[in-house]
């Protein structure tokens, strides 16, 4: 509340050209006290609020014209979504940093955590990047709203199975942003455990949840997306891994959460296109790691801990979790899997 206030009080004196010295004067607060109050750093009483007002020429209730914080959530669930581990990531994100860069960002769950001003978010998945795109147009955005809505309104069993044979024809590409995302949540929504998985063909192949009715999203968490998105600037990508960070120079902070390495004796969800992420492209990401760690840009890694990805990130710091695996077809193994959080910094 102290830094929404602070912000808001700087806010209303730029409005005004006043700089900090000319509002101590016009307010006879401090200057010293006049930027503690705009860091956030102090609570303030009922008399420097009205000091306040005044000297800015502004009604008091214009001061408390502040957006509560306002928490976005992922609009997908998706394999290997980091909702159980988001606390120890965020602690062991770096102080500060530039640009923020997600190349494997799936559901998107720390980045939505952490609503950076300045990001680059990439994902292999075409459909899933679809969905992100629509949030960077009004127009795609109103459709897919639109289109979310008929879904859930004609959403039964055999629909279902019809709107998942959509990719089976050969212009499904061609077809516009905001069915192809609308499609893809909704599957995503209605599909059986939430999962986004594809065959070799690259066809959706999950079967039905067998859901009497779906809700497909939250409007609230939609529009405080799309206003995330108005007021950032937000890159989405649609590219290989490297390619998406192929601009990030010192001081930016890269997340990497790519599929994760498997366990021997564990059979665990890692293949979320046709193309599988085997331990060559485990390898082609450990070399990328430490071309950008030499570049001075942070770098922090999920992964499984086994030893082959020990092995790779030697030298670094790691630091071994536990984490829930939500995400399995066998119920009998989403037990407890040991996780790594690798960084440089
Ligand atoms: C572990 S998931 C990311 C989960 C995500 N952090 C979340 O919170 O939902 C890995 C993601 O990597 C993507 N992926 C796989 N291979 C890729 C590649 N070569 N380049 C970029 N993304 C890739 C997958 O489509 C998948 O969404």
């Amino acid at each position: 509340m102290q830094k929404l206030f602070g912000n808001k009080v700087k806010e209303l004196r730029s409005e005004s050209s006043f700089s900090q010295v000319q509002l101590s004067e016009r307010s006879g607060i401090e200057r010293a006290q006049i930027s503690k109050i705009e860091q956030g750093k102090i609570n303030v009483t009922l008399e420097t609020i009205y000091k306040i007002s005044q000297a800015l020429n502004v009604p008091i209730k214009d001061l408390f014209d502040i957006e509560d914080d306002v928490k976005l959530k992922p609009f997908v669930k998706w394999a290997g979504g980091k909702a159980q581990s988001l606390s120890k990531l965020i602690e062991a994100m770096p102080e500060s940093f530039d640009r923020y860069y997600e190349p494997f960002v799936g559901g998107g769950a720390l980045f939505f955590a952490v609503m950076p001003k300045n990001a680059v978010i990439n994902d292999i998945n075409g459909e899933l990047i679809a969905a992100y795109k629509c949030f960077k147009s009004n127009t795609s955005y109103n459709k897919l709203i639109e289109n979310l809505i008929e879904h859930n309104n004609l959403h039964s069993e055999e629909y279902y199975y019809k709107v998942r044979e959509m990719d089976r024809d050969a212009s499904f590409n061609d077809l516009p942003l905001d069915l192809r995302a609308a499609r893809m949540i909704y599957l995503n929504k209605a599909c059986f455990n939430g999962l986004y998985r594809v065959n070799s063909k690259g066809y959706f192949n999950v079967p039905s949840g067998k859901k009497d009715k779906v809700n497909s999203f939250d409007l609230n968490n939609m529009n405080n997306i799309k206003k995330y998105f108005d007021t950032n600037d937000i890159r989405v990508l649609n590219t290989d891994f490297v390619i998406a960070v192929q601009d990030a120079i010192i001081n930016d902070f890269v997340y990497f959460d790519p599929p994760y390495d498997t366990f021997e004796d564990k059979a665990t969800f890692t293949s979320y296109s046709k193309d599988d992420f085997g331990k060559d492209s485990q390898i082609r990401l450990s070399k990328l790691f430490k071309e950008l760690d030499k570049k001075g840009v942070k770098v922090m890694l999920s992964n499984h801990n086994t030893a082959f990805i020990n092995e790779l990130y030697q030298g670094f710091s790691i630091q071994v979790i536990e984490a829930k695996r939500a995400i399995n077809s066998d119920a009998t193994k989403r037990g407890n899997v040991e996780e790594v959080i690798i960084t440089n910094y």
